[in-house]
C-alpha cells in the first residue's frame, strides 16, 4: 500500500478551503432529475450537462475533486477530448462512484444495503489506470418507526470497510458515505442518534478491515430535523448538534469531512457549514468541507434546461455555489453572497 500517496491524495482533497463536487449521478438518478425538468433522457444529454460542468472556467480555484460515474469517466467533450483530461488540467482529481446502489436488505423491510463488492478488486486497478486518484461508496440508512436497525449499519459498515481496504489497496482514497436520511419527520434527535451509532460502527469496522484512516475522506450527513418535521432547529443549533456528535465518534487522524447535502436548499447547506466553521474550525482535528452535489448542481441544471446556448450561465450558476462553500468553509458566506454575482 502507497501510504504517502494516500495521504497525499486525501490532504488535498480538502486543502485551500476547496470541496468535492458530486457528479456521479447514477444513469436512473440523472435521467429522473431530466424528467423532472422536461429534459431529454438520453446519453448524449448526459454527455453534454457533464461537458458543461467539467469545462466550467475557474472551477478548480473552489474545487478539488469531482465523483464522476462509469459513464462519465469514459466520455470526453465534443472535440473528444476526455473528461478526465479535463479535470486534471483543471487542477481537480478525478474520482469515481464504486458502489452498485442500495437494494433493499433481507428480512428487514424497509431498509437498504448497498452492493458492488463482488469483483470490486479489478474495477479499483481499471479506474485508477484510466486517472481516477479516490472512489466513493454510499450507504443509506433510513430514520423510522423501529428503524435504522442494528443489522443494517452493522452490515453497511463492513461493506463500506470492505470496500474502504481494497481502494486503498488499489491507492485510491475512499471517500467512505454512510447517510443518514433526511426524509420523514424525525426529530433532529433521532437524526444525532442514527447518525452517532452509524459513525462508531464504521469507525469500529474501518479499524477491524485495517484502514488507514489518514486516507480516507469521512462523508457524512449533517445531524439535522427530518425535511417534514414541524421543528426546524437553527443554523447554530443544527452546527452545534453535528460537530459534538463528530467529536463523540471521528477519530482524529481522519484525513478530512466533507458533507453531502442530502436534499437540503444550497443556501440552507453552504449557511449550515458556514456555521460549523465560524464557530469549531479553530478547534477542531479535521477539515469540515464539502461534497455536494444537489447544493451545488440544482440550479446550473435548472437554467441549462438541455440548451446549448444557455451553458455560460448555467456555469455562472455553478461557479457562484462552488465559490459560496468555498467562503463556508472559511466562515465568510453571507446572505450578501447570494445577492451578488459572484
Ligand atoms: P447530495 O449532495 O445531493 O446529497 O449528493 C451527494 C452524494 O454524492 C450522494 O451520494
Amino acid at each position: 500500500m502507497n501510504t504517502q500517496m494516500l495521504m497525499d491524495t486525501a490532504r488535498s482533497m480538502v486543502a485551500a478551503d476547496k470541496g468535492l463536487l458530486a457528479m456521479d449521478e447514477s444513469n436512473p438518478t440523472c435521467n429522473s432529475r431530466f424528467a423532472k425538468l422536461g429534459i431529454a433522457q438520453t446519453v448524449e444529454a448526459r454527455r453534454a450537462y457533464r461537458e458543461m460542468i467539467v469545462t466550467t472556467p475557474d472551477l478548480g480555484e473552489c474545487i478539488s475533486g469531482a465523483i464522476l460515474y462509469d459513464e462519465t469517466m469514459r466520455q470526453q467533450k465534443k472535440d473528444g477530448t476526455p473528461f478526465v483530461k479535463v479535470l486534471i488540467d483543471a487542477g481537480i482529481i478525478p474520482g469515481i462512484k464504486v458502489d452498485a446502489g442500495a437494494t433493499d436488505l433481507a428480512a428487514h423491510p424497509g431498509e437498504k444495503i448497498t452492493e458492488g463488492l463482488d469483483g470490486l478488486r479489478e474495477r479499483l486497478k481499471a479506474y485508477f489506470a484510466m486517472g481516477a486518484r479516490f472512489a466513493k461508496w454510499r450507504a443509506v440508512i433510513g430514520v423510522g418507526a423501529g428503524i435504522p436497525s442494528r443489522g443494517c449499519i452493522d452490515a453497511n459498515a463492513h461493506a463500506l470497510a470492505r470496500y474502504a481496504a481494497l481502494c486503498q489497496e488499489a491507492g485510491l482514497v475512499p471517500i467512505v458515505e454512510p447517510e443518514v436520511l433526511m426524509d420523514g419527520e424525525h426529530t433532529l434527535a433521532r437524526c444525532r442518534e442514527a447518525t452517532e451509532e452509524a459513525l462508531r460502527t464504521v469507525f469500529e469496522q474501518l479499524c477491524l478491515q485495517r484502514v488507514m484512516l489518514e486516507g480516507i475522506i469521512l462523508k457524512p450527513n449533517m445531524v439535522l430535523p427530518a425535511l417534514n418535521c414541524p421543528r426546524q432547529e437553527t443554523v447554530e443549533e443544527v452546527a452545534d448538534a453535528t460537530v459534538h456528535c463528530f467529536l463523540r465518534t471521528v477519530p482524529a487522524a481522519v484525513a478530512g469531512i466533507a458533507f453531502l447535502s442530502g436534499g437540503q436548499s444550497p443556501e440552507l447547506a453552504s449557511a449550515r457549514l458556514n456555521a460549523m466553521n465560524i464557530r469549531f474550525k479553530s478547534r477542531l482535528p479535521w477539515a469540515l468541507a464539502f461534497s455536494f452535489s444537489r447544493a451545488i448542481q440544482q440550479p446550473a441544471l435548472k437554467i441549462w434546461h438541455g440548451e446549448e446556448a444557455k451553458v455560460p450561465a448555467a456555469q455562472q450558476a455553478l461557479l457562484h455555489r462552488a465559490r459560496c462553500n468555498s467562503a463556508a468553509r472559511r466562515g465568510e458566506y453571507g446572505p450578501a453572497m447570494e445577492m451578488t454575482d459572484v
